[in-house]
């Protein structure tokens, strides 16, 4: 009962979040430019991509990392880095919502490295909202993902609340309905959330996140899977998770085939059976979004094209310019 009650609020404040969006005008990207730092901090793109590249080499999970970081902060009140804050003593900032199991160091550490050097050359002018829109693009790239633009201008948030995390972001055992009514309460349509899930195509999902589709599903005893999985791919996973109640760390690829790789594998594996979470699955059984995925398995370069109109669309998500927000100091704490 508390679980189904806890569904249905979840479900109303994604509904709810939907006419709110609706009732006020859309936030103002006008101000963002390409060239928004050009007088302040000309060389603000290279200080960014030479830290990530060096980042990147050092720790290769960052590029996952920090696109997952990238997508939660947008989806959660814009992209406005509020989910880099740091919980104080009387407050759960968002990053400690329950949802973000882990969300990597890594993705945090890649942002700081970038504003430290950024500090040096012109201290006090960009924002961390605008330094994790760069650091995701050009790790998207780094991966063999598309190159796009991303405008700056952005300012960062002046709050971060745990408890405004749920309803926002999609979970692994939301129907297809579910999910479509997240995105489209932020203004993103079917075919859009399609393009961006192919961000599975690279990194891990923790076992945690799918263990129900591989042993007792639908108590069907310990090792009875979820018949959309291949047989083959369920039993290596049931071995790679064998101990994953006593060890919460163990992790698998979301895309088996090619792992780190940015390309459109994650739909092809979908055909096949290969799809990790139940919410990438569905998407090869669900009438809406099945052709979609069809599309980006057979079309690389259709996918390429859809992820860079949703990821540019996903960098300005409600972001803050002028007075609602701040340049700050520290990307983990508010200036004041
Ligand atoms: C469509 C609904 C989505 C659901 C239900 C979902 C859920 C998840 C879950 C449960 C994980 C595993 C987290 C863990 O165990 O540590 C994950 C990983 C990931 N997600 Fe999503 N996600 C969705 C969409 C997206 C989108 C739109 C993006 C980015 C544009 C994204 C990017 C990622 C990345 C890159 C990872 C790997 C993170 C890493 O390796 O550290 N996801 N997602
Ligand atoms: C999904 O799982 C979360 C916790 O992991 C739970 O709170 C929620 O009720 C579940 N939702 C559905 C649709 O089953
Ligand atoms: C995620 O939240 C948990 C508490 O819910 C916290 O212990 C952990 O440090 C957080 N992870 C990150 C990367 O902030
Ligand atoms: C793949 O998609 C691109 C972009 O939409 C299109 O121009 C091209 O014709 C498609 N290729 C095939 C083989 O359908």
């Amino acid at each position: 009962m508390a679980r189904h009650l806890q569904h249905s609020s979840a479900l109303l404040a994604a509904v709810l979040a939907g006419v709110v969006a609706l009732s006020f005008p859309a936030p103002s990207t006008a101000k963002l430019a390409l060239d928004y730092y050009q007088k302040t901090c000309p060389r603000v793109v290279d200080i960014v991509t030479q830290v990530v590249t060096n980042k990147q080499i050092a720790n290769p999970t960052t590029g996952a990392g920090t696109l997952r970081l990238f997508f939660h902060d947008c989806f959660v009140g814009g992209c406005d880095a509020s989910i880099l804050i740091s919980s104080g003593a009387f407050s759960r900032a968002e990053r400690d919502a329950d949802i973000n199991l882990s969300l990597p160091g890594d993705g945090f550490d890649v942002v700081v490295r970038a504003k430290t050097q950024l500090e040096i050359q012109c201290p006090g002018v960009v924002s961390c909202a605008d330094i994790l829109a760069l650091a995701t693009r050009d790790l998207v790239t780094m991966l063999g993902g598309p190159f796009y633009h991303v405008r700056l201008g952005r300012k960062d948030a002046l709050a971060s609340k745990a408890d405004t995390v749920e309803g926002h972001l999609p979970r692994p055992n939301m129907t297809v309905s579910q999910m479509i009514s997240i995105f489209a309460a932020k203004g993103f349509t079917v075919q859009e959330m399609v393009a961006l899930s192919g961000a599975h195509t690279v990194g891990f999902s923790h076992c945690k996140e799918f263990a129900n589709r591989i042993y007792n599903y639908n108590n069907g005893g310990p090792n009875a899977f979820d018949p959309s999985i291949s047989p083959e791919f369920a039993k290596a996973l049931q071995k790679a998770c064998a101990n994953y109640i006593n060890d919460a760390t163990i992790s698998t690829f979301n895309d088996i085939m090619t792992p780190g790789k940015f390309d459109n594998m994650y739909f092809k594996n979908l055909a096949g059976g290969l799809g990790l979470l139940a919410s990438d699955q569905i998407l090869m059984s669900d009438w809406r979004t099945r052709p979609f995925v069809e599309l980006y398995a057979a079309n690389n370069t259709a996918f390429f094209n859809d992820f860079v109109h949703a990821m540019e669309k996903l960098s300005v998500y409600g972001v803050k310019t002028g007075r609602n927000g701040e340049v700050r100091r520290r990307c983990d704490n508010f200036n004041n």
